[in-house]
Protein backbone atom coordinates (compact mmCIF):
# COMPACT_ATOMS: atom_id res chain seq x y z
CA UNK A 1 0.00 0.00 0.00
CA UNK A 2 2.59 2.22 1.38
CA UNK A 3 5.14 1.20 -2.19
CA UNK A 4 1.12 2.48 -4.49
CA UNK A 5 0.69 6.04 -2.35
CA UNK A 6 4.17 6.52 -3.16
CA UNK A 7 3.84 5.36 -6.53
CA UNK A 8 0.78 8.09 -7.19
CA UNK A 9 2.08 10.94 -5.32
CA UNK A 10 5.25 10.94 -8.16
CA UNK A 11 2.93 10.56 -10.47
CA UNK A 12 1.06 14.27 -9.92
CA UNK A 13 4.15 16.18 -9.42
CA UNK A 14 4.12 19.17 -11.92
CA UNK A 15 6.47 19.01 -14.66
CA UNK A 16 10.06 19.55 -14.15
CA UNK A 17 11.14 22.85 -14.58
CA UNK A 18 14.06 21.68 -16.94
CA UNK A 19 11.43 20.54 -19.59
CA UNK A 20 10.00 23.77 -19.49
CA UNK A 21 13.00 25.70 -19.22
CA UNK A 22 13.40 23.62 -22.83
CA UNK A 23 10.46 23.76 -24.80
CA UNK A 24 10.82 27.59 -24.15
CA UNK A 25 14.43 27.58 -25.59
CA UNK A 26 13.50 25.83 -28.61
CA UNK A 27 10.54 28.06 -29.76
CA UNK A 28 12.60 30.53 -29.16
CA UNK A 29 15.26 29.15 -31.10
CA UNK A 30 12.71 28.55 -33.80
CA UNK A 31 11.30 31.92 -34.07
CA UNK A 32 15.14 33.54 -34.73
CA UNK A 33 15.79 30.50 -37.43
CA UNK A 34 12.67 31.68 -39.18
CA UNK A 35 13.21 35.20 -39.20
CA UNK A 36 16.81 34.41 -40.40
CA UNK A 37 15.87 32.64 -43.70
CA UNK A 38 13.06 35.23 -43.91
CA UNK A 39 15.85 37.45 -44.23
CA UNK A 40 18.25 35.35 -46.19
CA UNK A 41 15.41 34.58 -48.56
CA UNK A 42 14.88 38.72 -49.22
CA UNK A 43 19.33 39.29 -49.58
CA UNK A 44 18.95 36.41 -52.08
CA UNK A 45 15.85 37.89 -54.34
CA UNK A 46 17.37 41.07 -54.21
CA UNK A 47 20.61 39.67 -55.67
CA UNK A 48 19.30 37.83 -58.13
CA UNK A 49 16.87 41.01 -58.97
CA UNK A 50 19.83 43.58 -58.82
CA UNK A 51 21.98 43.50 -62.20
CA UNK A 52 25.59 44.05 -63.19
CA UNK A 53 25.84 46.36 -65.75
CA UNK A 54 29.45 45.52 -66.44
CA UNK A 55 28.14 41.84 -67.55
CA UNK A 56 26.82 43.61 -70.65
CA UNK A 57 28.46 43.32 -73.99
CA UNK A 58 27.15 45.29 -77.21
CA UNK A 59 25.96 43.55 -80.46
CA UNK A 60 29.71 44.69 -81.73
CA UNK A 61 31.38 42.93 -78.90
CA UNK A 62 32.45 45.75 -76.67
CA UNK A 63 32.32 45.28 -73.10
CA UNK A 64 31.14 47.63 -70.90
CA UNK A 65 32.93 46.49 -68.17
CA UNK A 66 35.84 48.23 -70.11
CA UNK A 67 34.50 51.90 -68.67
CA UNK A 68 34.37 50.16 -65.61
CA UNK A 69 34.19 53.79 -63.29
CA UNK A 70 32.81 55.59 -65.83
CA UNK A 71 30.43 57.44 -63.08
CA UNK A 72 33.62 58.85 -61.82
CA UNK A 73 35.46 60.16 -64.47
CA UNK A 74 36.49 63.80 -64.73
CA UNK A 75 33.95 65.81 -66.95
CA UNK A 76 35.42 67.13 -70.29
CA UNK A 77 32.13 68.78 -71.77
CA UNK A 78 28.34 68.86 -71.97
CA UNK A 79 25.72 69.48 -74.45
CA UNK A 80 21.72 69.91 -74.99
CA UNK A 81 19.41 68.65 -77.73
CA UNK A 82 15.79 69.24 -77.14
CA UNK A 83 15.09 67.19 -74.30
CA UNK A 84 18.07 65.28 -73.68
CA UNK A 85 20.76 66.78 -71.15
CA UNK A 86 24.31 65.34 -71.81
CA UNK A 87 27.89 65.24 -69.77
CA UNK A 88 30.61 63.77 -71.69
CA UNK A 89 33.24 62.35 -69.03
CA UNK A 90 36.45 60.47 -70.17
CA UNK A 91 39.10 58.66 -68.73
CA UNK A 92 42.25 59.84 -66.87
CA UNK A 93 44.49 58.34 -70.27
CA UNK A 94 42.01 60.37 -72.51
CA UNK A 95 41.90 63.53 -70.20
CA UNK A 96 45.51 63.55 -69.67
CA UNK A 97 46.12 63.61 -73.83
CA UNK A 98 43.31 66.66 -73.69
CA UNK A 99 45.74 68.51 -71.15
CA UNK A 100 48.45 67.68 -73.40
CA UNK A 101 46.86 69.60 -76.30
CA UNK A 102 45.59 66.33 -78.44
CA UNK A 103 43.84 66.83 -80.66
CA UNK A 104 44.63 70.41 -81.64
CA UNK A 105 47.95 69.44 -81.82
CA UNK A 106 47.86 67.40 -84.57
CA UNK A 107 48.64 64.17 -82.53
CA UNK A 108 45.73 61.31 -82.02
CA UNK A 109 44.49 60.47 -78.76
CA UNK A 110 46.43 57.45 -77.52
CA UNK A 111 45.46 53.78 -77.32
CA UNK A 112 43.01 52.85 -74.71
CA UNK A 113 41.61 56.35 -74.61
CA UNK A 114 37.80 56.06 -73.50
CA UNK A 115 34.72 58.84 -73.49
CA UNK A 116 31.18 58.63 -72.44
CA UNK A 117 28.75 60.42 -73.22
CA UNK A 118 25.92 60.52 -70.42
CA UNK A 119 22.13 61.36 -71.29
CA UNK A 120 19.23 62.44 -68.96
CA UNK A 121 15.74 63.27 -70.33
CA UNK A 122 15.16 66.61 -69.17
CA UNK A 123 12.91 68.83 -66.81
CA UNK A 124 12.03 71.60 -65.50
CA UNK A 125 13.73 72.61 -61.99
CA UNK A 126 10.29 73.14 -59.57
CA UNK A 127 12.66 74.87 -57.17
CA UNK A 128 15.04 76.83 -58.04
CA UNK A 129 14.63 80.50 -58.54
CA UNK A 130 15.11 81.01 -61.90
CA UNK A 131 14.11 79.05 -65.60
CA UNK A 132 16.52 76.11 -65.64
CA UNK A 133 16.33 72.71 -66.96
CA UNK A 134 18.14 69.73 -64.67
CA UNK A 135 18.09 66.09 -65.45
CA UNK A 136 15.47 63.97 -64.57
CA UNK A 137 15.41 60.10 -65.97
CA UNK A 138 18.78 58.98 -66.97
CA UNK A 139 18.19 57.21 -70.60
CA UNK A 140 21.59 56.47 -72.08
CA UNK A 141 25.12 55.68 -72.24
CA UNK A 142 27.34 56.80 -75.47
CA UNK A 143 30.89 54.88 -75.15
CA UNK A 144 33.66 55.05 -77.28
CA UNK A 145 37.13 53.28 -77.23
CA UNK A 146 40.47 53.64 -79.14
CA UNK A 147 41.62 50.56 -79.86
CA UNK A 148 43.78 50.44 -83.22
CA UNK A 149 43.88 47.13 -83.76
CA UNK A 150 40.18 46.03 -83.42
CA UNK A 151 38.64 48.79 -84.48
CA UNK A 152 40.75 49.92 -88.13
CA UNK A 153 37.90 50.68 -90.24
CA UNK A 154 36.77 53.25 -87.69
CA UNK A 155 39.85 55.37 -87.18
CA UNK A 156 40.84 53.16 -83.99
CA UNK A 157 37.32 53.78 -82.69
CA UNK A 158 34.98 51.12 -81.17
CA UNK A 159 31.34 52.76 -80.90
CA UNK A 160 28.85 51.21 -78.61
CA UNK A 161 25.00 52.61 -76.89
CA UNK A 162 23.88 50.91 -73.62
CA UNK A 163 20.00 52.34 -73.15
CA UNK A 164 18.77 52.50 -69.51
CA UNK A 165 14.99 51.74 -68.14
CA UNK A 166 14.49 53.29 -64.96
CA UNK A 167 11.09 51.17 -64.78
CA UNK A 168 13.33 47.87 -64.46
CA UNK A 169 16.32 49.66 -62.94
CA UNK A 170 18.26 47.81 -66.02
CA UNK A 171 20.76 48.38 -68.59
CA UNK A 172 20.57 46.80 -72.37
CA UNK A 173 22.75 47.14 -74.90
CA UNK A 174 21.57 48.88 -77.57
CA UNK A 175 20.62 46.43 -80.58
CA UNK A 176 21.64 48.59 -83.68
CA UNK A 177 24.83 49.96 -82.17
CA UNK A 178 27.30 48.63 -84.20
CA UNK A 179 30.84 48.82 -82.42
CA UNK A 180 32.32 49.57 -86.60
CA UNK A 181 29.51 52.13 -87.38
CA UNK A 182 31.28 52.69 -90.71
CA UNK A 183 30.54 56.57 -92.45
CA UNK A 184 27.94 57.45 -90.30
CA UNK A 185 30.16 57.82 -87.27
CA UNK A 186 31.91 60.83 -86.15
CA UNK A 187 33.73 60.98 -89.71
CA UNK A 188 32.66 64.89 -89.66
CA UNK A 189 35.24 65.31 -87.63
CA UNK A 190 37.94 62.87 -88.85
CA UNK A 191 40.50 65.83 -88.23
CA UNK A 192 39.73 65.61 -84.51
CA UNK A 193 40.53 62.32 -84.07
CA UNK A 194 36.61 61.77 -84.49
CA UNK A 195 35.97 63.60 -81.34
CA UNK A 196 33.43 66.13 -81.50
CA UNK A 197 34.06 67.82 -77.94
CA UNK A 198 37.02 69.98 -76.81
CA UNK A 199 38.08 70.02 -73.49
CA UNK A 200 36.16 72.79 -71.94
CA UNK A 201 37.85 75.18 -69.60
CA UNK A 202 36.29 75.28 -65.86
C1 LIG B 1 26.90 53.96 -81.88
C2 LIG B 1 27.04 55.14 -82.42
C3 LIG B 1 27.63 56.32 -81.68
C4 LIG B 1 28.26 56.41 -80.48
C5 LIG B 1 28.56 55.29 -79.51
C6 LIG B 1 28.61 57.78 -80.27
C7 LIG B 1 29.29 58.25 -79.17
C8 LIG B 1 29.54 59.58 -78.92
C9 LIG B 1 30.29 60.10 -77.81
C10 LIG B 1 30.95 59.26 -76.73
C11 LIG B 1 30.29 61.45 -77.92
C12 LIG B 1 31.01 62.44 -77.02
C13 LIG B 1 32.45 62.54 -77.43
C14 LIG B 1 32.70 63.27 -78.72
O1 LIG B 1 32.78 64.48 -78.72
O2 LIG B 1 32.87 62.62 -79.76
C15 LIG B 1 29.55 61.78 -79.09
C16 LIG B 1 29.30 63.05 -79.49
C17 LIG B 1 28.65 63.38 -80.65
N1 LIG B 1 28.23 62.49 -81.61
FE1 LIG B 1 28.27 60.50 -81.51
N2 LIG B 1 28.20 58.50 -81.36
C18 LIG B 1 27.59 57.65 -82.23
C19 LIG B 1 27.04 57.94 -83.44
C20 LIG B 1 26.94 59.21 -83.94
C21 LIG B 1 26.39 59.54 -85.20
C22 LIG B 1 25.87 58.51 -86.19
C23 LIG B 1 26.43 60.88 -85.29
C24 LIG B 1 26.02 61.78 -86.42
C25 LIG B 1 25.73 61.34 -87.63
C26 LIG B 1 27.01 61.41 -84.10
C27 LIG B 1 27.20 62.73 -83.81
C28 LIG B 1 27.70 63.23 -82.64
C29 LIG B 1 27.77 64.65 -82.30
C30 LIG B 1 27.29 65.79 -83.18
C31 LIG B 1 28.36 64.73 -81.05
C32 LIG B 1 28.60 66.02 -80.25
C33 LIG B 1 27.32 66.60 -79.72
C34 LIG B 1 26.58 65.71 -78.76
O3 LIG B 1 26.98 65.57 -77.62
O4 LIG B 1 25.58 65.12 -79.19
N3 LIG B 1 27.31 60.35 -83.30
N4 LIG B 1 29.10 60.64 -79.69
Amino acid sequence: MSEFRTKSVISEQPEPKVAQCCAAERLAGFTNFTAALAVLVVLVAVAVHAQDKYSLVSPGGIAFSDFRGYGDWPAVSSAHQDEILKVIVANPKMIAAYKAGVPGNGQPFPEGSMIVKLQWQQKKSTEAQFAVDVPDIFKQVFVMEKDSKRFPKTGGWGYAVFNYDAASDKFTPDPKSLSDCGNACHTAVKAKDYIFHPYQKR
